[in-house]
């Protein structure tokens, strides 16, 4: 459960302040598949980047099962960050030199209580798992942008984590691709009970959420529940 409390993020710039977050309190369940909308600048981005510990907030809190996160040393952020957490963004972040077998390993490679072994199978069952096994000596460059958000949701998933954020995921998909993600997200969601919070300003993707939260200059200006999906994907509070 993430547990989020009157946060705000204010960047100054000169004299000019903006309030990117301004009050956000929030209260996100395990499991859930969470969508936040809402215009550009209204404060996703701002909000994931706080609650993935990629970034700190000016006040606030937020509790991750009960943990107040800006307690934590920087040590103890980067491990969390990789063993309970998953990230996935826009522009696919794949590291253009490294083959998708290489690329999806990433995480469990950094990971202390890995072995080489354990790592191999657990990276190839996800290509398998995402249909992507044969291409996994290819380069990213080698595979459509559909494939490459594919490989970047592998490598997000590959430990496992509690809880998997997306910034726009489907921002440069077509309608096709962009299905294909979504109903991937759906699956993990369901199979692995994971939280998702994902960040989208396409109308059209409501239906793939439990629950929509709007953003509107840094504030939640809606909060609605999508009963039937929640009964549907089992999702239990
Ligand atoms: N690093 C930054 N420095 C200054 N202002 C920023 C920075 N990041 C975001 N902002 C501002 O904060 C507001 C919210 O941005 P953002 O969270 O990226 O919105 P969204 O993801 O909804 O488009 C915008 O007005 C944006 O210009
Ligand atoms: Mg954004």
């Amino acid at each position: 459960m993430i547990e989020i409390l009157d946060l705000q993020k204010i960047y100054r710039m000169g004299n000019v302040e903006v309030r990117a977050l301004d009050g956000v309190t929030l209260t996100i369940e395990k499991g859930e598949f969470l969508g936040i909308m809402g215009a550009s600048g209204s404060g996703k981005t701002t909000l994931l980047h706080m609650l993935g510990l990629l970034d700190t907030p000016t006040s606030g809190k937020i509790l991750i099962d009960g943990m107040d996160i800006s307690l934590f040393s920087d040590y103890e952020k980067t491990m969390f960050r990789l063993y309970k957490l998953g990230y996935v963004f826009q522009d696919y972040a794949l590291v253009p030199d490294l083959t998708v077998m290489e690329n999806v390993s990433i995480p469990a490679m950094l990971r202390q209580d890995r072995t080489d072994e354990q790592t191999t199978k657990d990276t190839l069952e996800i290509l398998e798992r995402i249909g992507l096994r044969d291409r996994k000596d290819h380069l990213p460059r080698e595979l459509s942008g559909g494939q490459q958000q594919r490989v970047s949701i592998a490598r997000s998933i590959v430990n496992k984590p509690d809880i998997l954020f997306a910034d726009e995921p489907c921002a440069n998909l077509d309608t096709e691709n962009s299905k294909i993600v979504l109903d991937l997200f759906r699956e993990i969601n369901r199979e692995m009970q994971q939280t998702i919070v994902m960040v989208s300003h396409e109308e059209w993707h409501k239906d793939y959420f439990h629950r929509i939260v709007q953003l509107r200059d840094g504030k939640v200006v809606s909060d609605d529940m999508h009963e039937e999906r929640k009964t549907s994907a089992g999702f239990q509070q």
